[in-house]
């Protein structure tokens, strides 16, 4: 069976890949900041002794090389760059922006799933599916945005588009594939309560295109249900 390595695990779109995917038998690798606190993750993993959980903070880059080397024999089909944050806030639109926490908005949302696919690229090579996933946001996309705000958040995922982008030209000769999603507006801790998206519905449409991915497709922006996104 497969191996998926997910990141920001422990709730939101994250855990519920991990409910799905080992629901599936998938072996699952799950990273999140703090393992402890992460009890629904735990609980699943009690479940499921296809899956693992290994302590990851996207804003430590040693730990991202550490782990890499701590999981060398591994072979991953799919490496799902999930783990983000929003970063604006009410009290610091444009005007009064905190550049400190746009900074480390860039770090977690950009920098972390680049680094992480470069520490995996092993990995990923041997691994079946050679699929890099990213979740982005339609909010990341220029011709979208007709209300503006979000400089932060927005900025980020146009940032990470980018970067996969360029990613996925650069390692498909390689055979490697590259996915940038747009999840919709879906019902977590990030999306709110208003969000009309039930996480599982979510997931269970990005699981397919990940299921059916050809190499024709990589560096694609598209939706959970395969809709293509504007750039
Ligand atoms: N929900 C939506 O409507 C929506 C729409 C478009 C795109 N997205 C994208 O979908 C992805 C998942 O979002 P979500 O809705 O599931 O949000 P969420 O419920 O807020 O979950 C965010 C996840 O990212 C993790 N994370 C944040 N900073 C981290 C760090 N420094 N190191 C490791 N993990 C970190 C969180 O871990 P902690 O618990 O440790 O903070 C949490 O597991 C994000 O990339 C988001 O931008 C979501």
């Amino acid at each position: 069976m497969a191996t998926v390595l997910i990141t920001g695990a422990n709730r939101g779109l994250g855990l519920e890949f991990c409910k799905q995917y080992a629901a599936e038998g998938w072996h699952v690798i799950a990273c999140c900041r703090d393992p402890k606190a992460a009890t629904d993750l735990m609980v699943l993993a009690a479940h499921h002794s296809r899956m693992a959980v290994f302590p990851l903070d996207m804003t430590d880059f040693l730990a991202i090389e550490r782990l890499s080397a701590e999981l060398a024999t591994l072979d991953v089909d799919v490496l799902i760059n999930n783990a983000g944050v929003y970063g604006d806030t009410s009290e610091h639109g444009f005007g009064d922006l905190d550049y400190a926490s746009w900074s480390k908005t860039l770090t977690i949302n950009v920098q972390a799933p680049v680094k992480m696919t470069e520490m995996f690229l092993p990995q990923l090579k041997r691994g079946g599916k050679k699929l890099v996933v990213a979740i982005s946001s339609l909010m990341g996309s220029m011709a979208d945005n007709g209300s503006g705000g979000s400089i932060v958040y927005r900025s980020s995922k146009a940032a990470l588009n980018a970067a996969m982008k360029s990613i996925a030209l650069e390692v498909k000769a390689q055979g490697i594939g590259v996915l940038i999603f747009h999840p919709g507006w879906v019902k977590t801790d990030m999306g709110g309560s208003n969000a009309p998206l039930a996480a599982a519905v979510s997931i269970k449409g990005m699981r397919q295109i990940i299921d059916e991915f050809t190499l024709a497709q990589s560096g694609h922006f598209i939706k959970y249900d395969g809709t293509p996104m504007p750039w």
